[in-house]
């Protein structure tokens, strides 16, 4: 096994809109999705689909939307022996809502997966032994988190934390145990309390973390790129000019594919060159998963720029 991505998994409800309704008022959409997201499940799929042998940690309630999110799972070859089903309780759902200019916004009501406990972390203590990676996010409850962190420490995996969606309460002698934090900008602003408009004030941010003891922080921009932040470096990688369609999972997408290229061979720069392009065609379709490409096109990115 090469990943182990221990979080949420959520069904996506997706309106694409025109404007967002006031108080009180009845407007009309143009379009729906139903797709199957979670920024656990969508980080597990990206990589997944890149060639990688994944396991996830992950609950489904005991709904209409558990069973299709399993075979969903499945169906990328995703193995879901730790993916259990919790009695009385509704699977994560995501009602999400996308402008014309292709941003989003999304509600999460968490279900099942805020069940998902430390000891699930140490039920599958001897399939997590086997994989090379841990990825995590923070659509679970945080006491698992630092369970899978320990874990990793204890086995000698190494752990991406990706903190989305942000959250203050996150403990940074936990995250000082991770070897690469990937927020975006909004995360880094609040997680830090500084502004991040422009990229010297998203490196200040990223400095006050490796300042705490942070590792690798990797600060993801959406259409201005990537920002890679050590003790020692700050790197930027400009993002592909592609025409953006639905922004959602696009962050996922990049975390996904990182865990894939730094698994196979611990190439951080590499990783986040093959990331920064299989997120950027992750945003020119509809949907999470379901816009994620394959290793041919992000290939084919990668080879115009060179
Ligand atoms: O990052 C995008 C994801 O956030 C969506 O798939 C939604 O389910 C929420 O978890």
């Amino acid at each position: 096994m090469d990943i182990a991505v221990i979080g949420s998994n959520m069904v996506d409800l997706i309106s694409y809109i025109d404007n967002m309704p006031k108080e009180g008022e009845t407007l009309e959409a143009p379009d729906f999705e139903i797709g199957c997201g979670g920024k656990g499940a969508n980080q597990a799929v990206a990589a997944a689909k890149m060639g990688s042998d994944v396991m996830m940690v992950t609950k489904v309630g005991d709904d209409l939307f558990a069973d299709n999110t399993i075979q969903n799972l499945e169906s990328y070859g995703i193995d879901t022996e730790y993916t259990h089903k919790v009695p009385g309780t509704s699977s994560g759902v995501a009602p999400i809502f996308v402008d014309p200019e292709s941003q989003n916004r999304i509600l999460i009501i968490k279900g099942a997966n805020q069940y998902l406990s430390p000891e699930d972390v140490d039920l599958a203590a001897e399939k997590l032994k086997q994989c090379s990676l841990i990825v995590l996010q923070l659509e679970i409850p945080l006491q698992t988190i630092y369970r899978a962190i320990e874990f990793g420490n204890e086995h000698g995996i190494p752990v991406i934390l990706n903190p989305a969606p942000a959250s203050k309460d996150l403990d940074f002698s936990y995250v000082c145990k991770c070897d690469f934090f990937i927020p975006n900008e909004s995360e880094l602003e609040i997680l830090t309390g500084m502004p991040v408009k422009t990229e010297e004030q998203i490196k200040a941010a990223a400095s006050t973390l490796i300042n705490k003891g942070v590792k690798d922080v990797i600060v993801t921009m959406g259409s201005r790129g990537v920002m890679w932040v050590t003790k020692e470096d700050v790197q930027m990688v400009n993002s592909h000019k592609v025409s953006a369609i639905d922004t959602t999972g696009a962050g996922d997408a990049f975390t996904g594919c990182f865990a894939h290229y730094l698994a196979k061979d611990g190439d951080v720069s590499h990783a986040i060159k093959m990331a920064t392009a299989f997120a950027a065609l992750s945003v020119t379709k509809r949907g999470t998963q379901a816009s994620y490409p394959s290793l041919d096109e992000v290939e084919q990115l990668v080879a115009m720029r060179a």
